[in-house]
C-alpha cells in the first residue's frame, strides 16, 4: 500500500548519530519503498522557539538539508524544503490552535523538559510548538510519520486535533489521523557519557554524541572515551538494561550493522572492551564518514542547496496551500 510520509528535523546545530539512526535512516528506507509520497521538512519555524543566532540559522538550514541528501534522500523523489518558505504551515497552525485545548498541551512532557524550572520565561512558541507540528503533518494528508520515540506524544496530540476538528466541523474525512512510525529497536540512542540521557544536540558536552560531520579521528576519540563499566562484555541480554551504557553501544553497533543485538552480543562475548570499541569505531567510521564527507562537499555549493529548497518549497506549497484553502472554507472564512 502506498503511504503518505511526512517528517521534520530542526536546523539547530549539528545532526548526530541519534538523529540518523532514530529518524533519517528510516526516511531513506521509506523513500526507497515503492509508491510512497515522501515529504521531508527542515523545520526552521520550530527552531526559533528557542533563541537562535540569525546569522547562523541560515547556515544550519543548509547544513540540515545537506545532511538529508548526504544520508541518501533524493530531492527528485522526495519533497525536501524548509518550513518557513511555505506560509500555509503557519496559517494552518493558527486555526488548529483554536481547536487544541490548553489541557492537552499542558500534558506535553517535551515542553516541561525544554522549559525547565522557569516555565514563565519559556517562549509561547515553545509551548504551542506541537500545534505547528500538527499543522505540518495534517496539511499533507499524511498517513505515516517516521520519528524517534520522543515525538510519540506529539503524534498523539496531532491525532486528537484531527479528530476533534473533523467532529466539530462535521467533516469526518477532512483530516487524516496519522500513524507514528517508530523503530521497534534502537529507537532511542543514548549519550555516550550517560546511558540514561538521550543523545542530544543540546548536551553541552560534545563527547556525548557523534555528529554527522565529525572527522574520523574525532569519531575514534569519542568512542574511546565513551563510558563503559568495569564488568566484562555481556554473554546474553539478561539484565542488560541494568548496564545502559553497554546496551547503548551494543545497540549502536547493531543498528549500523543492521543486525539483532543478540548477534552482536554473541560476536563480542568473552572479548574485552577495547576490542569491542575498536570494532565499534570502525563501524561508525565506515557508515558515518562518507556522510560527513558528502555534507562538507555539498555545503560548499550553497546555490545548489538553495535551489533544492526552492524547488521543494514550490512542490510543497502546491499541496499545502490547497489544503489550507479548504480548511479556511470549512471554518467559514
Ligand atoms: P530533532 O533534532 O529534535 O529535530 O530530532 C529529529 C529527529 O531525530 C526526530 O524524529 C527525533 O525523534 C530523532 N531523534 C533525536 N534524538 C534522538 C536520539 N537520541 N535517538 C533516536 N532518535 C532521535
Ligand atoms: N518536533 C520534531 C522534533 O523536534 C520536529 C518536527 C516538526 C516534526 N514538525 C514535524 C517531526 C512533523 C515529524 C512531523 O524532532
Amino acid at each position: 500500500m502506498s503511504k503518505k510520509i511526512f517528517s521534520g528535523v530542526q536546523p539547530s546545530g549539528n545532526l548526530h548519530l541519534g538523529n540518523y539512526l532514530g529518524a533519517i535512516k528510516n526516511f531513506v528506507n521509506l523513500q526507497n519503498e515503492k509508491n510512497n509520497q515522501c515529504v521531508y521538512c527542515v523545520v526552521d519555524l520550530h527552531a526559533i522557539t528557542v533563541k537562535q543566532n540569525p546569522k547562523e540559522l541560515k547556515d544550519s538550514i543548509r547544513e540540515t538539508t545537506a545532511a538529508f541528501i548526504a544520508s541518501g534522500l533524493d530531492y527528485k523523489r522526495s519533497i525536501i524544503f524548509n518550513q518557513s518558505s511555505v506560509p500555509s504551515h503557519s496559517e494552518g497552525s493558527w486555526i488548529l490552535s483554536c481547536v487544541a485545548r490548553m489541557g492537552w498541551l499542558n500534558r506535553m512532557t517535551q515542553f516541561k523538559e525544554k522549559a525547565g524550572k522557569d516555565k514563565e520565561k519559556a517562549s509561547v512558541g515553545l509551548y504551542i510548538y506541537p500545534i505547528l507540528m500538527a499543522s505540518d503533518i495534517l496539511l499533507y494528508d499524511t498517513t505515516h510519520v517516521p520519528v524517534g520515540e520522543d515525538q510519540k506524544q506529539h503524534l498523539e496530540l496531532t491525532r486528537d486535533i484531527a479528530q476533534k476538528f473533523n467532529l466539530e466541523f462535521n467533516c469526518p474525512d477532512f483530516f487524516t489521523a496519522p500513524e507514528p512510525l517508530i523503530q521497534k529497536t534502537f529507537a532511542r540512542i543514548m549519550s555516550l557519557k550517560d546511558g540514561k540521557k538521550k543523545m542530544s544536540k543540546s548536551d553541552p558536552s560534545d563527547l556525548s554524541r557523534v555528529n554527522l560531520n565529525d572527522s574520523k579521528d574525532v569519531i575514534i576519540n569519542k568512542i574511546k572515551k565513551a563510558k563503559t563499566d568495569d564488568k566484562s562484555m555481556p554473554e546474553d541480554n539478561k539484565n542488560l538494561n541494568k548496564r545502559p551504557e553497554i546496551e547503548n553501544l551494543l545497540g549502536i553497533y547493531s543498528s549500523l550493522a543492521d543486525q539483532k543485538i543478540e548477534k552482536t552480543i554473541n560476536e563480542f562475548s568473552g572479548k574485552n572492551f577495547s576490542e569491542f570499541k575498536t570494532k565499534l569505531s570502525e563501524m561508525v567510521v565506515e557508515k558515518i564518514s562518507p556522510i560527513s564527507t558528502e555534507i562538507n562537499k555539498l555545503q560548499e555549493d550553497k546555490e545548489f542547496i538553495d535551489k533544492i529548497l526552492r524547488d521543494g518549497s514550490e512542490r510543497a506549497n502546491e499541496i499545502a496551500s490547497k489544503k489550507v484553502n479548504e480548511l479556511k472554507k470549512i471554518v467559514g472564512f
